[in-house]
């Protein structure tokens, strides 16, 4: 049996300031260096034919930082998504989001929506950027939604299982993320996707975004590979030997 690839994989791209640093550089420099990353990444997951790469470029508790950090973000985000059209096109990668959209400055909201109108007929990669995108808000979100729909009559309580929730997530037909990378090396979620990644696999790497490249990508393919997955049940061959007991 050939290995299976993942057909999603979610990316905690972290690790931009501390990559400028020790460089004695700006933390901005690290996001600007992590666009390279981005561009590599997506470019190799397109040739492998990956479904779907998601992104984790700015979560709703970014906000926190310092408010230049914050700006020159936006203005690399806006850049980004502007520059990047070329390659997204030859690589018949569709671009979409996740997040609280609304929420983030209207330059960006503008550009985002050209790209995604402009690759939607794609049919290659879907890379989803998580933007002003926070896991529990999403849940949020999706229970005002059937809290609404219930209010209006067209669901009971009853109604609501595990996939009605499912559905009203803001990608609901996403496979859900086989494998999720964080590069910097914290073992943590950090809030991302956190409905979706029950059973993901999880790889960290102490690379640094800006340094991730398609060889660190292939490295935790290979890993993810190598990984026996579950799902609260027993692999066929125990399942057979325990059967035949
Ligand atoms: C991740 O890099 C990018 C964003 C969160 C926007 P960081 O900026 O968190 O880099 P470190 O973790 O401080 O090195
Ligand atoms: C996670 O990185 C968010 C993104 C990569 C966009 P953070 O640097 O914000 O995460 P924490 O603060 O270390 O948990
Ligand atoms: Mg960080």
């Amino acid at each position: 049996m050939s290995p299976q690839m993942p057909r999603h994989i979610g990316i905690i791209m972290d690790g931009n300031g501390r990559w400028a640093q020790v460089r004695g550089m700006m933390r901005i420099r690290g996001h600007e260096a992590g666009v390279d990353s981005v561009r590599a990444v997506t470019e190799e997951c397109a040739r492998l034919k990956i479904e779907q790469l998601t992104l984790y470029a700015f979560s709703a508790e970014n906000w926190k930082r310092p408010g230049l950090e914050i700006e020159l973000l936006m203005q690399l985000l806006k850049r980004f998504l502007t520059g990047e059209r070329d390659t997204l096109m030859n690589n018949d990668v569709r671009l979409t989001s996740v997040g609280r959209i609304d929420g983030l400055p209207k330059a960006v909201r503008r550009e985002l929506e050209l790209t995604q109108t402009l690759t939607a007929n794609n049919r290659g990669t879907n890379l989803c950027l998580a933007l002003n995108y926070g896991g529990r808000l999403e849940i949020v979100d999706a229970v005002r939604k059937l809290a609404a729909e219930v209010k209006e009559g067209k669901l009971t309580p009853d109604q609501i299982d595990e996939a009605a929730i499912a559905a009203r997530l803001y990608q609901p037909k996403m496979p859900e993320p086989d494998l999720v990378i964080r590069t910097g090396g914290e073992m943590r979620i950090s809030n991302f996707l956190l409905w979706q990644i029950s059973y993901s696999e999880l790889y960290v790497t102490d690379t640094l975004w800006p340094e991730f490249r398609a060889e660190h990508l292939h490295r935790a393919i290979v890993d993810f590979q190598r990984r026996e997955r579950r799902y609260g049940g027993l692999v066929d061959r125990i399942q057979s030997k325990a059967g035949a007991g």
